[in-house]
């Protein structure tokens, strides 16, 4: 077994305890139209999910299983193939969707490699060449050649997987006393994209993470992973890191940073990361579902009041999202942008 190279290396807090305690209670909440109960009763279901957990795993969601299998396929055909075949589709600063084997988490190399592509394509983001810099920058998505059918079943997936969000988005809407559809217009000219990971086995998992601990950015993640597990997360009641227990089929749900803004930290978007074994491989593949870019997230007028006063200050979307992007290539001195950046001071 090879030593890890030391950018792998996470600083001995942040190690990942590989015995870890299973997540018991978070919830598993069955999407299927139920005589039984009404939509603002499965709302609520959700709404108890996203202020306990922010996280919670969804069956019955409506995705079809035999396009979510093939995908899971080519995924794999994907990136089995030669790091050269891979690197002809490389994210660079150019095309920051495509292949990448170095993206770094809070400064550490994650152990992994991913293809990321946009629901929208062409997307826009602001170009940010400079702080005063308004202008916009059309950003496409990169294909390979192999596996053959490899896009139009991606695409295909995308538009299952983005119906998935907006139920649920409607869900999260109803269950916070709003209107189904308050949220749907920050998604016009949405920066979604779909991320597949790849989690080679590692020699040293008790030194490395698969992803380092982080908070998903968007208003939800929509996540498939496999039967490996690995995905542990923060729990909200306490701190404590706790695993994920993958279910055959089901989605795991996740809400980001937006939604937690939205909401004035009403619901949770809780740190995750993935830990990596020596045995087995692993994929996931989240659908990261983000606002406009002209969109400016700030909690909503309508659960703000005397009493609960903003915690956030106002922020664009796509700058966080452009400036975020950009920092992913590099080790950098600053710390990355973090949501806690726009705290209202207490
Ligand atoms: C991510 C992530 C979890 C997983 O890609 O942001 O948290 O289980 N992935 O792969
Ligand atoms: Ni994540």
């Amino acid at each position: 077994m090879g030593a890890l190279d030391s950018a792998f290396i996470q600083e001995a807090e942040h190690r990942p305890d590989l015995k870890m305690v299973e997540g018991e209670g978070i919830p598993s909440i069955d999407l299927s139209d139920s005589p039984t109960r009404t939509r603002e009763e499965l709302a609520s279901e959700i709404g108890n999910a996203c202020k306990t957990w922010g996280f919670f795993q969804v069956i019955n969601h409506g995705v079809p299983l035999g396009l979510r299998k093939r995908v899971e396929e080519l995924a794999k055909e994907f990136f089995d193939q030669p790091l050269e075949e891979k690197t002809k589709v490389k994210r660079d600063e150019v095309h920051p969707m495509g292949f990448h084997d170095s993206e770094h988490t809070k400064n550490v190399r994650d152990w992994k490699e991913v293809f990321d592509f946009f629901l929208q394509d062409p997307t826009l983001i602001p170009a940010l060449s400079h702080p005063e810099d308004k202008s916009l920058r059309e950003l496409t998505n990169q294909w390979p050649q192999n596996p053959p059918q490899f896009r139009e079943t991606c695409e295909e997936y995308a538009r299952e997987v983005e119906k998935l969000a907006f139920k649920l988005l409607e869900l999260i809407s109803l269950s916070l006393g709003l209107p189904a559809d308050r949220f749907n217009g920050y998604f016009q000219e949405q920066t979604s994209f779909l991320r597949f990971n790849h989690y080679p086995p590692c020699p040293q998992p008790e030194l490395a993470l698969g992803v380092g601990r982080h908070k998903d950015g968007g208003a939800l993640t929509v996540l498939s992973q496999d039967s490996v597990g690995g995905l542990q997360i923060q729990r909200r009641s306490d701190g404590e890191w706790v695993s994920v227990r993958p279910v055959p089929d089901a989605y795991v749900i996740n809400l980001g940073n937006a939604m937690q803004v939205w909401t004035n930290d009403l619901y949770w978007s809780a740190e995750h990361r993935v830990v990596v074994n020596t045995q087995k491989e692993r994929f996931s593949i989240p659908f990261f579902f983000f606002p406009g870019h002209h969109v400016s997230v700030k909690p909503l007028d309508e659960i703000t009041n005397e009493e609960n006063p903003p915690k956030y200050k106002e922020f664009n979307w796509g700058v966080f999202f452009a400036t975020r992007n950009r920092s992913d290539y590099k080790k950098q001195d600053v710390e990355n942008i973090q949501i806690d950046h726009f705290k209202v001071s207490e």
